[in-house]
């Protein structure tokens, strides 16, 4: 085991200083440190989309970057997304549109629309089909999840202030 280092990260508000291993990802240390289970272990090879988080309002496989390296940034997972007990519109709109099954891809489609909805508040379908080509979903096909990014950006989805 290689000499622990020590980072701060600020998660969903919070400061955290942790000793971490130096090639610890951001999603290994949210996971297994913070316990932010929300945001999916997968593929851990970029392909599925499972480990997005926003990183400075960008959606960011967590999986390929290492934790140190976000050091700085304001890192925002799918539990940081409710306020005052209100879910986020994006995620109000997964729940209406019935664009969840498993629900293992959800947060990670949640934080991608975010980030497009935050560049393109109306989004053609080609826009949402971009920004969504990096999560994957085996359950529900992508008729619904397109469905609630459209509807999403009708309640004003971008107008989060993660
Ligand atoms: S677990 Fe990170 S992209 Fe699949
Ligand atoms: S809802 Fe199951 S993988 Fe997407």
């Amino acid at each position: 085991m290689s000499t622990l280092i020590t980072i701060e990260l600020r998660v969903n508000g919070k400061r955290h200083s942790l000793d971490i291993d130096p090639s610890s990802t951001l999603l290994e240390v949210l996971r297994n440190r913070l316990h932010l289970s929300g945001t999916k272990e997968n593929c851990l090879e970029g392909e599925c989309g499972a480990c997005t988080v926003l990183v400075d309002g960008k959606a960011v496989n967590s999986c390929l970057l290492l934790a140190a390296r976000a050091q700085g940034k304001e890192i925002t997972t799918i539990e940081g997304l409710a306020k005052d007990g209100v879910l986020h519109p994006v995620q109000e709109a997964f729940i209406q549109e019935g664009a969840i099954q498993c629900g293992y891809c959800t947060p990670g489609f949640i934080m991608s629309t975010i980030d497009l909805l935050a560049a393109h508040p109306r989004p053609t379908d080609a826009d949402i089909d971009r920004a969504l080509a990096g999560n994957i979903c085996r359950c529900t096909g992508y008729v619904k999840i397109r469905s609630a990014v459209r509807a999403a950006a009708g309640r004003g989805g971008s107008s989060h202030d993660t």
